[in-house]
């Protein structure tokens, strides 16, 4: 009897629920995930290696955050308690957008880092990323770089393909993100436009006697031929390119930046993610490849690392390594070229050169691995690139004697020579107001606090330890070659000489050159197949970007990696997208 009072007490109550929830008009929403009471760690990388953070949530709120370890330099203290700032009073994982501007790499690493805290206390495993599964798609594209992304869209254009992008690292981008000059065309628009004179064969030449004629013809050849229209395909994506200038071994300026001279890269990466977010095209970050799968001698697919370390196998019906180079790496560095042994590098840190440890699994071959490109002017504290740009908008290099010693606008492997023959193999990168106001890119070096600013010459010389004497008298000397359009000393031409050099505020930065691009690489044709050591191509494979070797020779000219990238990513994700279909 009470048992079926119970019973009938219960079926009330189930109607009685029933009912209501028939009336509700109220969608049934899923409760939000909170944030569990505890302290949780979370890694990424960031401009110089991994950065580990602590926070402290209590009351399902953030209360604190602990950067427990970073080797960031000095100036991107201010990104990291910038980005600590940001996401205590966001409350949530943090975007791209609140990344700190001018110090994109480090805010990469914080955001990676404190999202992986935020998410585990969300109760989303250790990184909160999906461990993924053995599956297939139609390309691959190993890395989320300048050129990765390139050949993604390209390959994606068809809107028929299954494109998956995997990146290692917990942020896209690469070197990119480090670019600054600018990317070379000849015959632009944005050229036209400002009365420059140029053309592919012109280019072609200044390409080949800069890596002094060790080039690989062909490659040369189709990256002259395809930049014009590389430059009109990234402005129809919405890059802005309307700025020309000048670098190191190009006859004339055709290195196509946006306007007020404003690095490449991070603007390049915004334009390529925009593009990117399609249905068709799907990144996996911290998704690290392993290797390639074949099947008669034909690539399959790779074996992929998840962010767990647990592993899988996608399968694709091709294949493009644009996993960049190897800069980072410096026992690969010194292991191809012993003299670079104690310098310093200014690649990201995942320019590691992973993919030349499978390469050679399926057939691949490498060509060139020993030219390895210094950069002149590397902030001597930091190891921060200080862009060839900046000589190209008219400033001079000094010694520690206040001497001029070389013509600051010849190419980078001579430039470099020249600083590494001075004392302290070091020189000061000179300029004044007007170079400043005319390169948006010094305003970065300004608030990384790079910049040492004298009201006048002599106060400068006085803040960098320069004797003042000798130093004036070089400002002179340059200012009167300036004005007659003769360098006497150097041969720095008249097109070359943009800045009488005399405007105060005068600024200097400490330079020394360090490992910049690895200009050997992946053996490839001007299809972007990757060859085998006897020319013929590995099927389903292609390469792009530093990855690869062969077009920029003994010495890459300014501008021109960015170049490669576009150009060449282009090339790879559009044969890629052929052999697929
Ligand atoms: O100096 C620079 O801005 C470097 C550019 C490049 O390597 O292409």
């Amino acid at each position: 009897m009470e048992l079926n009072k119970a019973i009938k007490a219960r079926i009330w109550i189930i109607l009685l629920l029933s009912i209501l929830t028939a009336c509700s008009r109220e969608p049934i929403i899923p409760a939000e995930p909170v944030m569990q009471d505890g302290v949780w760690t979370g890694t990424g990388e960031g401009r110089s290696g991994t950065i580990l953070v602590r926070i402290t949530v209590l009351e399902h709120r953030i209360t604190d955050i602990v950067v427990v370890s970073q080797s960031e330099s000095s100036f991107a203290q201010e990104a990291i308690n910038g980005m600590v700032a940001r996401a205590l009073e966001k409350q949530a994982v943090l975007t791209d957008v609140d990344a700190i501007s001018g110090a994109t790499l480090t805010s990469g690493g914080m955001i990676a880092a404190i999202n992986m805290a935020i998410r585990s206390a969300l109760g989303q495993g250790d990184s909160g990323k999906t461990a993924y599964q053995d599956g297939s798609c139609d390309v691959v594209i190993v890395g989320a770089g300048g050129a990765g992304l390139t050949a993604a869209v390209q390959a994606a254009s068809g809107g028929n393909l299954h494109v998956v992008v995997l990146e290692k690292q917990g942020i896209l981008g690469g070197n990119t993100n480090y670019s600054t000059g600018g990317i070379n065309a000849a015959g632009t628009q944005a050229q036209q436009e400002l009365g420059i004179q140029d053309n592919p064969d012109l280019f072609y030449e200044d390409t080949m006697k800069g890596g002094q004629e060790k080039n690989i013809p062909a490659l040369v050849r189709s990256l002259v031929d395809h930049a014009a229209a590389t430059i009109t395909w990234l402005s129809s994506l919405g890059a802005d390119l309307s700025d020309v200038g000048l670098m190191g071994g190009s006859s004339v300026r055709r290195t196509h930046r946006p306007k007020g001279g404003t690095a490449i890269g991070p603007h390049l990466m915004k334009v390529l993610k925009e593009a990117s977010s399609q249905p068709n095209i799907e990144i996996r970050t911290s998704n690290k490849v392993t290797g390639l799968i074949s099947e008669a001698g034909a690539v399959k697919g790779v074996k992929v690392e998840n962010a767990d370390g647990s592993t899988y196998r996608l399968y694709a019906k091709a294949v493009v390594i644009a996993s960049g180079g190897f800069g980072a790496n410096l026992e690969m560095v010194t292991r191809y070229q012993p003299s670079l042994s104690g310098f310093a590098t200014l690649n990201h840190p995942g320019a590691t050169g992973d993919a030349f440890s499978w390469l050679a699994d399926v057939g691949g071959s490498t060509i060139q691995m020993e030219y390895i490109q210094i950069h002149p002017t590397a902030e001597a504290d930091n190891h921060i690139l200080i862009t060839e740009a900046v000589r190209g908008n008219g400033a001079i290099l000094v010694n520690c004697a206040g001497n001029r010693f070389v013509n600051e606008m010849e190419t980078r492997d001579i430039v470099s020579a020249a600083i590494l023959d001075q004392e302290n193999a070091e020189a000061w990168i000179v300029f004044d107001q007007s170079v400043r106001s005319s390169l948006s890119s010094i305003e970065t070096y300004a608030n990384q606090h790079l910049l040492t600013e004298g009201k006048d010459l002599e106060a400068l010389a006085s803040k960098a330890g320069l004797p003042a004497s000798a130093f004036c008298a070089t400002m002179e000397r340059y200012a009167a070659f300036q004005k007659a359009g003769i360098d006497e000393d150097f041969g720095r031409s008249s097109t070359q000489m943009t800045s009488l050099l005399q405007m105060p505020p005068f600024y200097a930065i400490r330079v020394k050159p360090a490992i910049h691009h690895t200009m050997g690489g992946i053996r490839v044709d001007a299809d972007m197949h990757v060859l085998r050591s006897d020319g013929t191509p590995v099927p389903g494979l292609f390469a792009a970007g530093e990855v690869t070797g062969g077009v920029h020779g003994a010495n890459r000219l300014g501008g021109n990696g960015v170049a490669d990238i576009v150009v060449n990513g282009k090339i790879a994700g559009q044969n890629a997208a052929g052999y697929a279909k």
